[in-house]
């Protein structure tokens, strides 16, 4: 068991309900790999009294930062001091750093924790051609992230086309230069296809894609962590496909929120 002092410097994260966050456990794990005197815990915050817990937190001086989830990830954007650009445009964000001033800056750091999990694996997406399938929250994140990376072209499909167009906007309006298209099921002709909508969790969702379009030469992406195994992940093994799973997002978003959080390994 860690021992706690009064140097022991202060994480947390913030939700409703609290029971199921597993977050605080990696979070300590990691900071006890790196020898960090740092402890996380969790905050149960409700949606009524969100205002009143981040004025606490902007006066607590030993608090590095919390991090931000479900139902709070919209509404965090107003009660912060600052927020990044990508937080701006995406209306949401996942990690409240606190400056040494007080100041509680906002950032959204899902997409590139996906981002990070492909490079972990050996992916480069420099000069690589994307479809995405989704324009939800998670697609949001990972679509600004993959543009960010430096992928060539971005090809956004989702259910309501509306939602695409609309998120293409946002990417476009922060990257100007990038080449973004709204698309079909039809995932041909790309080197990466992404999975970012939330299809593939329950048995018996249907295929967020036109699967009988993949072709051998294509890496199948999924953000989803449980079934590891999902029915896209199956058929597109089936076609030939190489494929990566959710968990590696989890893993480098944890290392990213520690990065972005300021916590320096022990020396
Ligand atoms: P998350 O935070 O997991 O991204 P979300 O913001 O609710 O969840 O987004 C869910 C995504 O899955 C959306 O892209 C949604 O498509 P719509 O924008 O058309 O709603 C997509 N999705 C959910 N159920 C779907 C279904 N039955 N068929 C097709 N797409 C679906």
């Amino acid at each position: 068991m860690k021992e706690i002092s009064g140097n022991t410097r202060l994480f947390g994260i913030l939700a409703d309900p609290i029971h199921h966050v597993k977050t605080p456990q990696r979070m300590n794990e990691h900071f006890a790999k790196i020898g960090f005197d740092g402890v996380c815990v969790p905050f149960h915050a409700r949606p009524d009294n969100l205002a009143a817990v981040v004025e606490g937190l902007r006066r607590l001086e030993n608090l590095g930062g919390v991090i931000v989830t479900v139902p709070h990830k919209t509404a965090i954007l107003e009660l912060a001091d600052e927020a990044t650009p990508v937080a701006r445009k995406i209306g949401a964000a996942n990690v409240l750093r606190r400056e040494s001033d007080g100041r509680l800056v906002a950032h959204m750091l899902d997409g590139e924790g996906f981002v990070r999990g492909l490079q972990s694996c050996g992916v480069s997406l420099e000069g690589k051609s994307v479809y995405l399938a989704g324009a939800g929250g998670a697609a949001n994140a990972i679509g600004f992230a993959l543009v960010q990376a430096g992928v060539s072209r971005l090809t956004i499909a989702n259910r309501t086309p509306a939602k695409a167009e609309d998120l293409k906007a946002r990417i476009l309006s922060l990257y100007p230069a990038a080449h973004i298209a709204v698309g079909t099921p039809d995932p041909s002709g790309h080197d990466l296809v992404v999975n970012g909508t939330s299809l593939g969790m329950k048995e018996g969702d249907p295929l967020p894609l036109d699967a009988s379009r993949l072709t051998p030469d294509q890496l199948v992406c999924e953000v989803i962590m449980q079934p590891k195994d999902t029915a896209l992940l199956l058929a597109a093994q089936a076609r030939g496909c190489k494929v990566h799973y959710g968990a590696p997002m989890l893993a480098c978003q944890i290392e990213l929120m520690v990065e972005m959080l300021g916590v320096a390994p022990a020396r």
